[in-house]
């Protein structure tokens, strides 16, 4: 199939209400027509994590309108689409069957076809949608939810190298951060606050760095943070600016130095099962947006001759274009589903890994 397509994509599964339109020929650049994203944070902000049934409840008075602002921003008409993507999991269960039913009667509605998207898979497969990347290429998934190494081979072809026994990366900056008294979400305020501080005054454990797999441990992480905040405030009876920016430098530098390491391990099992012409690592998610992470894995890729894609910010964290792109790569393939498409919680993108035992604040991280 080389004809045009035109997706709407729509985005449920834990604290963004999202709905994109995107267009694809092959051979030509992919045009995000538009990209609307509801952030729920402010809903959340009191309860120290995503409140699953405010999210759905949430998602439910915000999708209608997310859709109607995306077909108007793109100038494209229900009828006109090609098909409509829906993120059908893993997520938080109500949000994602809120999405699911919304593209349900969008599709009844006007008879465009559905096509249900592992949430996943469009991280993973956003550096094709912003820089045109060739399979295979290894993916970093790190954000609030998931963390995992991947070899993505298609659309529906993935291995799992590794990924957190425990918390992912997001979870460890946001609940770090509220140890240190600072704002959510987490990661920038641990980023902005390590600015000003001393890498080397705390010398924080890197879990796992020692074992040859790709997976990664990020709890005990922040138990050390926690201990080491709490023998500050009773030796001198609270924290000043200079410990809180040590312990926030402290602790960047032990889940950067865990993440080059494990990167390290993931690109050599990349390259013993796969000799692509142009090896890439490309990374998503909301960590990603760390500068001294990306500036840590843009030498690990110099070092190791591998290109480094970090998408842009919008298209890292949670948003519908993803999603929408990755529904075009399946209705390319002649995928699409009936009614019977289900909502479901768990969805590992590679079928034959073990579950990780891990499962954060965010949901399964499959
Ligand atoms: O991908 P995302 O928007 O949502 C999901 O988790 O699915 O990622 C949000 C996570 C939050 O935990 C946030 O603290 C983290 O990404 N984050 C960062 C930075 N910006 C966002 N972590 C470290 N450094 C940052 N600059
Ligand atoms: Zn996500």
């Amino acid at each position: 199939m080389t004809r045009t397509l035109t997706i709407l994509g729509l985005e449920s599964s834990c604290d963004d209400t999202a709905a994109a339109v995107v267009r694809h020929r092959p051979g030509n650049r992919t045009e995000i027509l538009s990209s609307v994203v509801f952030d729920q944070t402010s809903l959340h902000m009191d309860f120290g994590g995503v409140v699953p049934e405010i999210a759905a409840r949430a998602h439910v008075e915000k999708l209608d309108y997310c859709v109607e602002a995306a077909l108007a921003q793109s100038g494209i008409q229900l009828v006109d689409l090609d098909a409509i993507a829906v993120t059908a999991g893993p997520g938080l269960i109500g949000g994602v069957l809120a999405g699911v039913m919304c593209a349900k009667g969008l599709s009844a509605g006007s008879g465009v076809p559905m096509i249900g998207v592992n949430h996943l898979a469009g991280h993973a497969l956003t550096p094709r949608m912003t820089d045109g990347v060739d399979f295979p290429y290894l993916m970093l998934l790190v954000s609030g939810g998931h963390c995992q190494f991947l070899i993505v081979r298609g659309a529906e072809d993935y291995t799992r190298l590794g990924g957190t026994i425990d918390d992912a990366p997001g979870e460890a900056f946001d609940k770090s951060a509220r140890l240190l008294g600072l704002e959510q979400p987490g990661g920038p305020a641990i980023e902005q606050a390590a600015l000003a501080g001393n890498p080397e005054r705390f010398r924080f454990p890197r879990p796992m760095l020692e074992r040859p797999d790709c997976n990664l441990s990020f709890s005990g992480l922040k138990t050390a943070l926690r201990r080491a905040r709490d023998d500050l405030t009773t030796a001198q009876g609270g924290l000043h600016g200079n410990d809180i920016a040590d312990l926030a430098a402290g602790f960047q530098a032990a889940v950067t130095d865990v993440l080059v390491g494990k990167s390290k391990r993931a690109i050599k099992a990349f390259l013993a099962q796969e000799a692509p012409n142009t090896p890439v690592l490309a990374v998503a998610g909301g960590v990603a947006a760390n500068h001294g992470i990306r500036t840590a894995l843009t030498g690990l890729c110099r070092e190791t001759g591998l290109g480094f894609i970090a998408p842009p910010l919008q298209y890292c964290t949670d948003n519908a274009a993803m999603i929408a792109w990755a529904g075009l790569e399946l209705f390319r393939a002649g995928r699409a589903d009936d009614f019977s498409l289900s909502a479901r919680p768990r969805w590992p993108l590679d079928r034959k890994s073990q579950p990780m035992l891990g499962s954060g604040k965010k949901g399964a991280k499959a």
